[in-house]
């Protein structure tokens, strides 16, 4: 057997064996199989797609490709979440604390940041003092006694996802659904949980552009973790616009403080509830609207935003500092040239102009400035006038405002009537 016999026969369409499929995925971590081979299967991949069979059989050496936390001597249900990624996305910095107030385990391991702006570890290092890299025994003796870790994702998890997913990167093969559930699911499914909420975006601001896709893609990851005796629960949302009003690091962490406090721009606390009541309902702790009820309390009753900061300070990060987060020292406001009403706010270009102003990185080995990003004083459907600041820009290198202002001038729609009502939760399956 030969790469380049797997190669043809994909790129003929044709259904590989579990063998050459284990062949390839076994070699490319191995580095016995070449970047340039890998590319091109995955570009195969990537038009022909994969069949059930081939497909469980990639995720399941993706998994066994390394380390599959048992988390069964913690007691309790242990519960995990995902996004499929999007712009403002600081989700996770709530609903774990959120679900985590109510008795859930979590043990959630999230990634670095590549495009748009930086991933939840990059947020969580924004915080002075944060460690993202617990390790396994600081992991599973804090699980126990707080009740949810947020750590980094380790090198031994998954490593043929990370050597895979930073080739599709450089490759443009990233949005191909049965590589992203694979991708999803591996280390996922390697990280323990019993139950797994993801969270699938769709629109400007994502890969998954439309609806079907993303239901598709939905459908697939349920139907691997299933396959693992996992509970899985899919929220499709829209990412047309940027979710809440904060992009970039540490304004995200700041926006996520408020939230934790009761003070969250209303998309942003929607999902947040919608994703908590998945988790904590799948978790037995009730049906969904109860548990929508106790998602709601955890934040009136203060006690998500004590669990943020017990997670914060059991990591090592500075509390005080996270809930006086400096300014960068560059600042730019967006000022409306017209009255109106905002019809929309393009995500994917509020995603680039907070890269220029270095919230993200565009290749993996790029530095972030924690500080950068955009604030946005406005949402869809708000009344301006002339003159209104729509935004706010914040980098620590001047010279990265100009291009930064020219993409949120263009992401921000003015039309002279309300836009119609936006339905943030698309489905929930
Ligand atoms: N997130 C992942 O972990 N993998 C993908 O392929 C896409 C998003």
């Amino acid at each position: 057997m030969t790469m380049l016999d797997i190669i043809e026969k994909k790129k003929r369409g044709l259904p590989l064996s579990d063998s050459e499929i284990e062949f390839a995925v076994g070699g490319y971590t191995d580095g016995v199989i070449p970047d340039y081979q890998m590319s091109a299967f995955l570009m195969a991949v990537y038009f022909n797609g994969m069949d059930d069979r081939e497909l469980f059989s990639f995720t399941r050496c993706m998994i066994n490709s390394g380390d599959v936390l048992n988390l069964s001597d913690i007691s309790g249900v242990k519960a995990d979440k995902h996004s499929t990624g999007g712009v403002g996305d600081k989700t996770t910095l709530i609903v774990v604390p959120m679900v985590a107030s109510c008795g859930l385990k979590v043990a959630k391991m999230s990634g670095r940041g590549l495009g748009n702006t930086g991933g939840t570890v990059d947020k969580l290092e924004s915080v002075r003092g944060f460690n993202t890299q617990p390790s396994g025994a600081e992991f599973t003796e804090q699980l126990k006694r707080v009740g949810a870790v947020l750590s980094g994702q380790t090198g031994k998890l998954a490593p043929a996802d990370k050597k895979i997913y930073a080739l599709r990167d450089a490759t443009n093969t990233v949005d191909s659904i049965p590589l992203i559930a694979s991708s999803v699911m591996s280390k996922k499914i390697a990280s323990g949980a019993d139950v797994i909420v993801l969270d699938v975006k769709v629109g400007r601001g994502t890969f998954m552009r439309s609806a079907n896709d993303a239901e598709l893609l939905a459908d697939t990851m349920i139907s691997i973790g299933e396959s693992y005796g996992k509970k899985v629960s899919v929220v499709m949302s829209d990412m047309n616009e940027p979710l809440g009003f904060a992009i970039g690091n540490s304004l995200e962490v700041s926006e996520a403080v408020s939230a934790l406090s009761g003070d969250a721009p209303d998309d942003l606390k929607e999902l947040c509830n919608v994703l908590a009541a998945q988790m904590l309902s799948l978790g037995g702790f009730g049906t969904v609207s109860e548990c929508e009820r106790l998602a709601e309390d955890s934040i009136s009753s203060g006690r998500a935003l004590e669990k943020f900061k017990e997670i914060i300070s059991a990591q090592g990060g500075d509390v005080d500092y996270m809930l006086n987060m400096p300014k960068a020292e560059f600042q730019y406001e967006l000022k409306s040239v017209s009255d109106g009403y905002v019809g929309g706010i393009f995500a994917d270009l509020c995603g680039a102009a907070a890269m220029k102003l270095g919230a993200g990185r565009v290749r993996k080995e790029d530095k972030i400035d924690p500080l950068a990003g955009v604030r946005l004083s406005k949402k869809r459907g708000d009344r301006v006038n002339a003159g209104d600041t729509l935004a706010t820009l914040y980098t620590s290198e001047r010279e990265r405002l100009n291009e930064a202002a020219e993409l949120m001038e263009k992401a921000f729609v003015i039309d002279g009537a309300p836009p119609k009502k936006r339905n943030l939760i698309i489905k929930i399956k």
